[in-house]
């Protein structure tokens, strides 16, 4: 018997991947840029047991069984065990995967990037193998590829029919821009009313827009979101990460029958940030939304406590839940709420219980193997 177990982190992209130039392969029409997130409040875990004594192999995804016969899992299976060395001594044993989130699956939090990332680091580990997996990750979902490493990662589309060099590369550690952070604010835990891979096919088969997205728009977005990071140029990143977000969810309405993701409570988040901004003069804060109405906040932590006492504001929590529940890994104990500010940005303030709760991280490292026995 061999056990292997791994955590991997959900990553947030600023610069989005939606569309798929193949999709068998998973290859994308564009390049997409992203951060890692730190395992601490968000990631997936699998646990991973092979034995030449199971009859069959098994996958529970949250504790609920799941058929093993999914065309992407075996995808990444069988290009896993195509790199393992022949003398492998476990290529005919048969695995119980046992994968888990900590937080809603398919909520537009990327919960199958932190799955496939997870699921492909314990095979590599459990099989031996070697060298860049994020091409085998992509197989199980496009944005898993970046999942793979820690702090900004690019997924360069390649240009290859067959995929190889459809891969993800690190642009720079977590520790290169060290005050960054991610404020999640969690609008719904519901599953999503389209998934992304429904979502951008029909985009594909329909948006005039995404042609000329793909090619005018993100390639010079890339390259200047590439020199923000490197420079840790503040506020060129946040617009750029603003500017992609509106351009997807154009692209998305664009799309027919149209992909509405963000919904009233997302809409009125953006106009919080912007008011912000205006009245900060600069862009302090960038938002940025997938496929789901919750919303990536990237922000510097020198501006948390402030842009925080303005979301409770705005957005007061469900009465009874108390800050630190509603804050989940928030530093800041007792947050001021600075009514008199709020004031004075005359934000409207929303009903109680707008937002469902908050998370607040940075950004970590690529995946983390706990146990390998
Ligand atoms: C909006 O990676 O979930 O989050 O490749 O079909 O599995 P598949 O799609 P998926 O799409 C993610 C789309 C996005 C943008 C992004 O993460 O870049």
């Amino acid at each position: 018997m061999k056990v292997v177990t791994v955590v991997a982190p959900v990553n947030i992209a600023v610069i989005k991947y939606w569309g798929k130039r193949d999709e068998e392969l998973i290859l994308p029409i564009n390049d997409s840029i992203s951060g890692t997130l730190s395992t601490d409040h968000m990631c997936a875990k699998t646990t991973i047991q092979a034995s030449p004594l199971f009859q069959e192999n098994r996958f529970w995804l949250n504790g609920k069984p799941q058929d093993f016969d999914n065309p992407r899992l075996n995808n990444c299976l069988k290009e896993v065990k195509r790199r393992a060395k022949p003398s492998c001594p476990i290529l005919n044993w048969k695995l119980s995967i046992c994968s888990e989130n900590n937080f809603p699956t398919a909520a537009g939090l990327a919960s199958s990037a932190a799955g496939y990332a997870c699921l492909v680091s314990a095979l590599a580990q459990l099989y031996e193998i070697d060298g860049d997996i994020s091409s085998i990750a992509r197989r199980g979902s496009g944005s898993a590829c970046r999942s793979v490493y820690g702090g900004w990662v690019q997924w360069v589309k390649g240009e290859s029919p067959t995929g190889e060099d459809s891969l993800a590369v690190q642009l720079a550690p977590a520790s290169h821009w060290p005050e960054m952070r991610v404020i999640i604010l969690v609008v719904s835990n519901e599953t999503k009313k389209y998934s992304s891979t429904s979502g951008m096919k029909t985009s594909v088969e329909t948006s005039q827009l995404l042609p000329y997205r793909a090619k005018e728009i993100v390639p010079k977005q890339v390259e200047r979101m590439k020199r923000a990071i490197a420079d840790k140029d503040f506020e060129a990143f946040a617009r750029i990460t603003m500017e992609d977000s509106n351009s997807f969810h154009a692209m998305c309405l664009d799309t027919f029958p149209p992909c509405v993701y963000m919904n009233d409570i997302s809409h009125a988040i953006v106009d919080v940030v912007h008011t912000y901004n205006q009245l900060k003069s600069s862009n302090k804060v960038s938002y940025t939304f997938d496929a789901g109405p919750n919303a990536c906040l990237y922000l510097l932590e020198s501006e948390v406590e402030e842009f925080l006492s303005v979301i409770n504001y705005v957005f007061p929590p469900r009465s009874g839940s108390i800050q630190d529940e509603y804050i989940k890994g928030s530093k800041v104990k007792q947050l001021p709420i600075q009514e008199e500010l709020s004031r004075k940005f005359e934000f409207k303030v929303h009903k109680e219980g707008a937002l469902k709760y908050i998370i607040y991280t940075k950004l970590g490292d690529g995946p983390k193997v706990l146990t390998d026995e």
